[in-house]
């Protein structure tokens, strides 16, 4: 094996647990704070999701408020509202409850709280000057790993394209990882963050920028994923949960420390235009993608094959590799994921356009085969005909 140098440090401390999401006031209090800002969707509000967390807040005699104007794929115009709001209530601590769209929103106030301006500013690698508040992320359901990654996603909504808070100042300070959480989410939400973790771990440990540390993160959360989705989103119950929980984690570590690739590419260009649900968005360029990946390294499309469960013995490691694009079509199959051209408002028109977009994204470069904007359009184009 040869190595050039690498270094992993994880800034957030992962506590996991059935019910061990109601341990945030005590968490807040020990941060020394005064008032907490309770970020939270109204969907997980409806869900009662956020009861047992404000009830140990009371108990604390903690002082807080919540923040629920929290859209799918935050806008830059959506952190400064929430901005407003945290500094209007004198907010120090924030503890996120939520999906990545919750715990990125979060994140990008966090960031406006120590530093400023507008989230544009702060947008790109390691261009923090000081930690964000101090956050608590309570994640509600098993996909984005924002609980544990370094970045937060945020679309421009003049440019609409997506940008990116990468620095570990940004990082939750504790992340409270609750299998509980997930027991009465609706089945396609599973599904569709199901399959974002998946790809997670598909592109960290594919891609270029890998490492044996998160190569092992990575081989987990493939295996756990595979055993556990289809339970989850079909009859759930504490064990699945359990399992996408870990993997949504540890997949989120995974690609926290060593980068996605060409399907977030494309899927973030996806969903910059359409709104499109950024798993749905993943799903249906994974197969494509790994198909078109697969030649630059087939020894680990071929682990990745194996992880997710395909006998591979008898096989040559390049019939192994094109079998993981195989299983992973299945595998959104069998979870009723959509077609691309099933998606509202794709239009084939605007595929040249999200070739470039894609190819502007900051992860193309770790992508583990060289794409162009060329190969991006016969990517799209591709993956329209499925
Ligand atoms: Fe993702």
């Amino acid at each position: 094996m040869t190595l050039t140098t690498y270094s992993f440090a994880l800034p957030t401390r992962i506590e996991f647990g059935p019910g061990i999401s109601r341990t945030a006031a005590a968490e807040a209090k020990a941060m020394g704070a005064s008032k907490v800002l309770l970020v939270a969707d109204k969907g997980v509000l409806n869900a009662g999701l956020t009861i047992a967390i404000e009830e140990e807040l009371k108990k604390e005699q903690l002082p807080y408020a919540i923040f629920d104007q929290i859209v799918p794929n935050p806008r830059d115009v959506d952190c400064a509202v929430g901005w407003e709001f945290a500094k209007k209530e004198g907010a120090d601590v924030i503890i996120a409850v939520g999906g990545g769209s919750s715990m990125d929103t979060a994140k990008a106030i966090g960031v406006l709280l120590t530093h400023g301006g507008v989230i544009q500013d702060w947008c790109g690698f390691q261009l923090l000057q000081r930690e964000i508040t101090p956050l608590i992320a309570v994640p509600t359901t098993a996909g984005t790993g924002s609980e544990v990654t370094p970045f937060a996603v945020i679309t421009d909504s003049q440019q609409h394209v997506k940008l990116n808070v990468f620095d570990p100042k940004a990082a939750p300070k504790v992340a409270l990882v609750d299998p509980e959480m997930l027991l009465n989410l609706p089945s396609h939400i599973m599904a569709s963050c199901g399959i974002d973790a998946m790809t997670h771990a598909v592109e960290a440990y594919t891609c270029k920028v890998a490492s044996p540390h998160t190569d092992a993160y990575a081989l987990y959360a493939i295996d756990i994923i595979a055993k556990n989705l289809v339970k989850a989103v079909k009859a759930p119950d504490l064990a699945s949960c359990t399992g996408m929980m870990l993997g949504s984690t540890i997949a989120g570590i995974a690609f926290g420390f060593a980068d996605v690739g060409a399907v977030h590419c494309m899927a973030e260009a996806l969903g910059g235009r359409y709104d499109t649900p950024h798993g749905v968005a993943n799903a249906v360029f994974l197969p494509t993608v790994i198909e078109f990946n697969a030649p630059a390294d087939y020894q680990k499309h071929a682990d990745v094959a194996r992880y997710l469960g395909v006998d591979t013995s008898g096989m040559s490691v390049e019939e192994a590799a094109l079998a993981a694009a195989d299983a992973l079509a299945k595998l959104c199959r069998d979870v009723d994921i959509p077609k691309f051209n099933e998606l509202p408002g794709v239009d084939p028109a605007d595929f040249e356009a999200l070739s470039i977009a894609a190819e502007k994204n900051v992860s193309t470069p770790s992508n583990v085969r060289e794409i162009t904007a060329a190969d991006f359009l016969q990517l799209f184009r591709k993956a329209y005909e499925l």
